[in-house]
Parts: C-alpha cells; sequence; structure tokens
C-alpha cells in the first residue's frame, strides 16, 4: 500500500495542469484502491519564502521541518505545476526549499552530500501545462522543469522522476487536442505508476 503526496502548485482553478492531475489522480485509485492520496496544495497550506537564517537554526523553523518530515514519509510524489517563465510557480521553488532539509532528506558525509531517501522505491511524476510547445529541438532547452526537479529529487536520492505534459495551451488551435493527448497520457501512466 503506497502513500501519495498530491503537491499542486497552481493559483489557477481552471488550469489544464489540473484537468489532467485530477484524471490522473481518479485513474490511479481505480488501478490502485488499496493506496491513499494526500492533496497538499501550497497556496492553501500558506507555503511562503524561507525566512531567517535555516542553516544556523535561526528563527522558527518547525513548519519547513514539518513539510519535510512529511515528504520524506510518503511513497510517491505527484506534482501538479505549471511552466511559468521556464519552469515553475516561484511557489513551488519555496516548498522545494522547506523540504531539501539537512537530516531529514539529505545529509553531509565526509564524501560529500547523500539522498536519505534513496533505494527506498520512491518515485515522482510531473504534470505541468505550458502555453507553447517545449517538444521541439529548438524549443526545449528552455524547458528547465524537468531537469530542475530531476536534479532536487535525485539530490535527495528520488532518481525515477517522469512527467506529462500539456503543450501549447496558449495556441487555440492546439489546445484542446494537447489536454486530450496528455489525458490519455496520463491515464495510461496511472495504471502502472
Ligand atoms: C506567470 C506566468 C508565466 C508563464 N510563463 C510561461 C512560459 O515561460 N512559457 C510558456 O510556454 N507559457 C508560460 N505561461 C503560460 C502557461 O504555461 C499556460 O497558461 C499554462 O496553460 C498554465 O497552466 P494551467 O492551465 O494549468 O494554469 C505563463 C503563465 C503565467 C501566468
Amino acid at each position: 500500500m503506497a502513500h501519495v503526496l498530491y503537491i499542486k502548485a497552481n493559483s489557477r482553478d481552471n488550469s489544464a495542469t489540473y484537468t489532467v492531475s485530477d484524471a490522473f489522480v481518479e485513474s490511479y485509485k481505480e488501478a490502485n484502491p488499496e493506496d491513499t492520496v494526500e492533496v497538499l496544495d501550497l497556496y492553501e497550506a500558506g507555503v511562503d519564502f524561507i525566512r531567517g537564517d535555516v542553516m544556523s537554526g535561526e528563527g522558527d523553523t518547525s513548519v519547513y521541518m514539518q513539510h519535510a518530515q512529511k515528504f520524506a514519509s510518503v511513497d510517491k510524489y505527484l506534482i501538479a505545476a505549471p511552466m511559468w517563465n521556464f519552469s515553475f510557480p516561484a511557489i513551488f521553488k519555496a516548498y522545494i526549499d522547506y523540504v531539501v532539509m539537512h537530516g531529514v532528506t539529505f545529509e553531509f558525509t565526509s564524501t560529500g552530500a547523500v539522498g536519505l531517501l534513496a533505494d527506498k522505491g520512491k518515485k515522482a511524476l510531473l504534470i505541468s501545462a505550458s502555453g507553447g510547445n517545449y517538444a521541439t529541438p529548438e524549443m526545449a532547452p528552455l524547458d528547465f522543469r524537468l531537469p530542475y526537479l530531476k536534479a532536487v529529487f535525485g539530490f535527495m536520492g528520488i532518481t525515477e522522476v517522469d512527467a506529462v505534459y500539456v503543450y501549447g495551451t496558449m495556441q487555440s488551435a492546439s489546445k484542446d487536442s494537447a489536454v486530450e493527448t496528455a489525458l490519455t497520457d496520463a491515464k495510461e501512466k496511472a495504471s502502472n505508476w
């Protein structure tokens, strides 16, 4: 029985990202009725920029610690975050700053940094819409979403990181078909994730 953390990082309700991620969750629950899915809406949770010097433990770090411990305790991460300015909404980066926590998700050793979430079968899936189409060779280098996610999750020891994209929501001719394609992709992934 796996516990999924469904991390939502969009300020919009009318969201192509959420259309696909909610459909993914529905299909996932059908395929895995024993598993549990916990929603973490970063806006509702009041995730904010880190204040104080967390490196020296100055200030109240208990909120960051709670998020980091929750993050460390789950099996799977479903991240629903649109593309904003070639990567993610800032609130998602703020959340990452909470959970990349020394002693909880990584630690420093004599040989360097070690991810504490490695070898536990944890995995992540990103679902993300973008206004443009980043699948082409010209546009792909501008897409920092998956490279960033792989780097930071890899730092914590989670190396299985995949993505479902909704490309071209601002290109009216392709929006509906982009959502349809992503829905098919998401539902397929949900049955064996
Ligand atoms: C602040 C902001 C920044 C954006 N930056 C980009 C961008 O860099 N590239 C892009 O293709 N679309 C960009 N967009 C468009 C969104 O990616 C697009 O509207 C997408 O559908 C948003 O996902 P959603 O429908 O789930 O809200 C941006 C939108 C906003 C609001």
